[in-house]
């Protein structure tokens, strides 16, 4: 097959293409606008791969870029979003024009030619959950500009499944955490802090739950929904452990060798969904199950930031300052 891969640049994104093309014969473009959290470092070691055949520099709502990018594909598998909660809840405009408007514009490419289309999705969209966990029949309840505009684009999505017979699939994947994750998330955010000595800011109580998933299992079930997947259906795709943010920052902790004294707890973020959890019975039952456990994956990602330095050095060093003080009302330290 030859794919589109639009926001191949990202964390997910770059993850998948080395995955796929590693484990597959697909050939694979890249169309990617390279925002703050797109980086062409993501994909430098798959130049000289005869299969990547580079990246297209656009944006997914631009009609034109995707036309280009998409030349003889057969099918588009779709990661390009505006990803950050936080970010949402800051400037929501840039979410509703590149989850809004650009999935519009990659489903109509899709329907002018006959693509298989694939929409990389989130548990946010079902919103939080006290109990048990979600299943591709709850109802859509979006808590944060970022999962409402991911909701629409679902919406949308289907909308082409059913009223045009397009052959869509959406894989909803949980929070993600390993190499290449831009350091505004979560995990590399207390890696790198707690490698720096800097503040570890905990919202809230810090007892939030999060179902983690390794990216290399979800970049496996996004190919699994997209070689496998019934055209019109959802497939959810959770991490096999779930971890309260306090567990997570502590362990952290221990394998960077920082201080307890380091946790800070903060404001916490307006509209915080308190617990995510996935149930991926559906997308087991076609024969793919993660494989990572989130002690392991952890200590992995760790240990990549650790042995990555010339990739954070130049974020922490650039616009993320900026962004770190508008978030955190404080200045990162070394
Ligand atoms: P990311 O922010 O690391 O990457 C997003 C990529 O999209 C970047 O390369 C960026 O340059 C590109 N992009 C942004 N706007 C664009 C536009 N208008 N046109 C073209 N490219 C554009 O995000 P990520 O964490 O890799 O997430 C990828 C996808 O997976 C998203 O759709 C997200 O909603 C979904 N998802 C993420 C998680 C998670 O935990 N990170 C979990 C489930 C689903
Ligand atoms: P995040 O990585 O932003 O993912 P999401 O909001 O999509 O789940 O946040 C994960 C959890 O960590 C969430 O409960 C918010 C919390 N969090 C903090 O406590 N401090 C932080 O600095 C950040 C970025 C997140």
């Amino acid at each position: 097959m030859k794919l589109l891969v639009c926001g191949g640049a990202g964390f997910i994104g770059s993850n998948f293409v080395r995955l796929r093309l590693a484990e597959t014969d697909d050939q694979i473009v890249v169309l990617d606008k390279l925002t703050y959290a797109g980086r062409r470092e993501n994909l430098a070691d798959l130049e000289g791969n005869s299969n990547y055949l580079g990246l297209v520099h656009g944006a997914i709502e631009d009609a034109e870029a995707v036309a280009q990018a998409a030349a003889g594909v057969d099918a588009i598998v779709n990661f390009a979003a505006e990803t950050h909660v936080d970010r949402s809840i800051a400037e929501p405009d840039a979410f509703v024009v590149t989850n809004g408007q650009g999935t519009y514009t990659l489903l109509e490419h899709a329907r002018a030619n006959d693509l298989r289309y694939v929409q990389v999705s989130t548990d946010e969209v079902y919103g939080s959950i006290d109990e048990g966990s979600f299943t591709e029949e709850s109802p859509l309840k979006p808590s944060s500009p970022y999962s409402a505009t991911k909701t629409g684009a679902d919406l949308l999505v289907e909308s082409y499944f059913h009223t045009f017979g397009l052959p869509t699939s959406i894989a909803r994947g949980s929070n993600n955490y390993g190499p290449f994750q831009y350091p505004e998330k979560l995990i590399p955010l207390m890696i790198l802090n707690a490698l720096h000595g800097d503040p570890l800011p905990v919202y809230g109580d810090g007892m939030q739950v999060r179902n983690w998933l390794f990216v290399e299992d979800f970049g496996r079930g996004i190919g699994h929904v997209l070689d496998h997947g019934v055209p019109g259906e959802v497939y959810n795709c959770g991490g096999p452990d779930e971890c309260p943010n306090i567990d997570v920052v502590n362990r952290i902790i221990e394998l960077t060798g920082a201080s307890t004294d380091l946790i800070d707890y903060v404001t916490d973020r307006p509209g915080h969904d308190r617990r995510y959890s996935l149930s991926s019975a559906k997308l087991e039952g076609l024969g793919w199950k993660a494989r990572t456990h989130f002690l392991e994956g952890l200590e992995l990602t760790v240990n990549w930031y650790r042995e990555n330095a010339t990739w954070w050095e130049s974020i922490r060093s650039g616009d993320y300052r900026e962004y770190y003080e508008r978030q955190y009302g404080r200045s990162l330290g070394s």
